[in-house]
Order: structure tokens, then sequence, then C-alpha cells
């Protein structure tokens, strides 16, 4: 049995966040609100809750946003340390450039965007049971297609990492976790940007290094895309995604105590309703997203759409699978369907975007 206060968690949290962009100009993806909370702090809070004590977090974009929410740690139970890049230095780069802050021979590094119920007790264990240099979590998904498959062997060795293809050989993908040896991490290249998954672990595989895969079938979803935001910040409302940091919440919505919610407005589908923010009669919202300080005005409806700090959603607007950026101003009876974005502090005036021919 590995014990956890002698592995290090590193968190990769330095991405630009760009599919999730007007929302992440001004707050970097693992800081965005998640079912009521910073979405890092759902993932901190499961590496505090297995007991590993010392997390390293690998910064580049809005760098110093990160330090003052989380500080020393001490506020989760755990010892955080900051390594900033000054150029983004990729997955494999950032993995590399925490190097100095580890105090452990064992590390488990994670993508700062997923979403996962990965028993990480067992991950370490299968790590020290094989031998491994390296245990990947693969998880298993109904629809490989979209991702690049990794196989394994009989033994549980992954044996390729394969790019995406319309007819995958396996259906277990990189699911962005990974236990190290320190002394592998020790020989990634350093200053340069390098990717993880393109680079370093090929590169372990073509030097016939020990790469174990851990499966399993377990919640995942890596939250990069507004679609994938949405749902998972609905399941975490919902209690479907694991969080301890929810201490148990479970049910159709989740609303912050400084925000109102007019009687007579529906809420359903894992709404998160953020601090401050209010909402009028009859508006009805299902799976939305809504950040702080968003007013949402009477009948307005909000379908699987992220609301973004300070907007104003008017009377009878209807938006669905949409992001508003922060401060934008959507009239009355505007309607904003399938992906549409709107930046940060841009005025729609009443009426002037529709889908149909009636105004
Ligand atoms: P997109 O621009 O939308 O692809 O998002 P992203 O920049 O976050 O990239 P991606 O989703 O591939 O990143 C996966 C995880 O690695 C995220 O948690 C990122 O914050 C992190 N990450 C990506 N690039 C870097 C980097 O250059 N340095 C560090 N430290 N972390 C990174």
């Amino acid at each position: 049995m590995v014990n956890p206060s002698e592995v290090d968690a590193v968190v990769l949290v330095g991405g630009l966040g760009t599919r999730l962009r007007p929302l992440t100009l001004s707050a970097p993806k693992p800081m965005l609100p998640t079912a009521g909370l910073p979405f890092l702090t759902h993932l901190l809070s499961c590496i505090a809750d297995v007991g590993i004590e010392h997390v390293v977090l690998g910064t580049s974009f809005k760098a110093e946003v990160f330090e003052s929410e989380f500080g020393d740690g001490s506020r989760l139970g755990l010892q955080i340390d900051y390594v900033v890049e000054g150029e983004p230095l990729g997955t494999g780069g950032g993995i590399a450039n925490v190097a100095s802050k580890l105090r452990h021979d064992t590390a488990v590094v994670f993508n700062g965007d997923v979403l996962s119920g990965c028993d990480l007790h067992e991950l370490l264990d299968l790590h020290t049971a094989k031998g491994a240099d390296v245990t990947m979590h693969l998880v298993r998904v109904g629809d490989p297609r979209a991702f690049g498959c990794v196989p394994t062997d009989s033994d549980g060795m992954v044996t390729a990492f394969l790019e995406k293809t319309q007819d995958p050989p396996t259906d277990q993908i990189n699911a962005g976790c990974y236990v190290f040896k320190r002394s592998v991490i020790d020989k990634i290249p350093r200053g340069r940007a390098l990717s993880v998954e393109r680079e370093v672990f090929p590169g372990l595989l073509s030097d016939g290094r020990r790469v174990c895969g851990y499966v399993d079938a377990t919640y995942w979803r890596d939250m990069g895309t507004p679609e994938d935001f949405v749902r998972g910040s609905a399941d975490l409302v919902r209690g479907i995604a694991p969080s301890p940091a929810l201490n148990g919440h479970r049910g159709e919505s989740l609303v912050h105590d400084s925000a109102s919610v007019a009687p007579g407005s529906l809420l359903i589908g894992g709404t998160v309703i953020g601090r401050g923010a209010e909402i009028s009669a009859g508006a009805r919202l299902d799976g939305a997203v809504i950040f702080d300080g968003v007013r949402v005005e009477a009948g307005a409806v909000i379908e699987r759409s992220i609301i973004g700090a300070g907007a104003r959603i008017g009377p009878r607007a209807l938006i669905r699978d949409g992001v508003i950026g922060d401060g934008a101003d959507i009239g009355a009876r505007c309607q904003l369907l399938r992906g549409a974005r709107v930046w940060p502090g841009v005025t729609l005036p009443d009426g002037g975007i529709r889908f149909s021919t009636d105004v």
C-alpha cells in the first residue's frame, strides 16, 4: 500500500482555455465557478480527501489568481506550492518545470480541467505493484472516436498512443491523470515547450520504459468546451459527479445564499446560481451556470448555457447552448442558440437577434 502523504500532487493549470472563451479572457479555466466553487476546488478537495498533503500548481496564464484564491492551501488541508511558467511550456514542459518543488519519489499529475471519479488509492497501488515508471488513468468511454486512445496488453502495460480515428481499436482513452516516478520527471527535457501526451509518453514507450494503464469506467469529463463545462457543473450539482467539496449536496439546483430567486421561477437540470445573482419571476433555467452578480429578468429562458459575471439577460430572452461574456447585456426577447458566444460588455438591443421571424 502506498502512503498518500508520501506522494506529491502536481496540477497543470497553465493553459489558455481558448475553447471556453470569452469566459477565460478574465479567469483561467480551472478558476471558473463550477457548481458554485472555482473548478479547481473540486479537484483539490479530491486530492486532500485521499490523504495527499503536498500539491504543486504549474501555472502560467493569469498565474496570480491561483495564489490569491488558495494561498498556502491550509484551508483545504493541503500545502500548496506554485511554479510559474513565463511562457506556457505545454503539459510536458509544465511537469518538468515543477521538479525542484517535489518532495517525494512518486508524483500524481493531474490535468487541472478534468472532473473524475478515479480511485486514486487503487491507481497508486497498481503503480507500485507493477513497478511502473508511469501509470496512466485510462477511462473506458462510450464513443472513443473523439479522443486519442491507449491500448494495453494482457498484463495491463500500454502498447501505443493512437491519434483520433473513426475506427478506434479500444475504448480506453487517456484520462489526464498520471502517476510518475520522480526519476522519470527528472529526465523530461527542460526549458522548452513539449506535450506529455504527444512527446513524453511515446518517448517513454520507445525507450522501453514501463508504462502501465489503470483502466476503469468511472465518471469522467474534460471540462474544456462549453458543452462539457455545463454538463460537468450540472452533474456536480445533481450529485452525479463526485466532489468532497460539495459536502453531499445533491439536487436540481444550487443557489448561493446571497442570490435572490423570485417565486414563480423554475430552476432545474443542475442549475447553479452564483453570489448576488437575481432571478426574476417566470424565468426558467435548465442546466444553467449563472456566475456571480447576474440578473435574469422576468420570463427569460436559459438552457445548457453559461452566463458570465455581472451579465444581464433581458425579459423573455432565450439563451440555449450559449456562452454570455462577463457584463454583457442581452436585450428583451433576444434569442441566442447553438453555440452562440457573446463577448464581455457587449450590449444587444431588445429584439436585436432572433432565430424566428416574429418579434
Ligand atoms: P484550450 O486552449 O481550450 O485547448 O485549453 P487549455 O489551454 O487548458 O489546454 P488543454 O485543455 O489541452 O489543457 C489540459 C490541462 O493542462 C489544463 O488544465 C491546462 O490548464 C493545462 N495546460 C495546458 N497547457 C499548459 C501549459 O503550457 N503549462 C501548464 N502548466 N499547464 C498547461
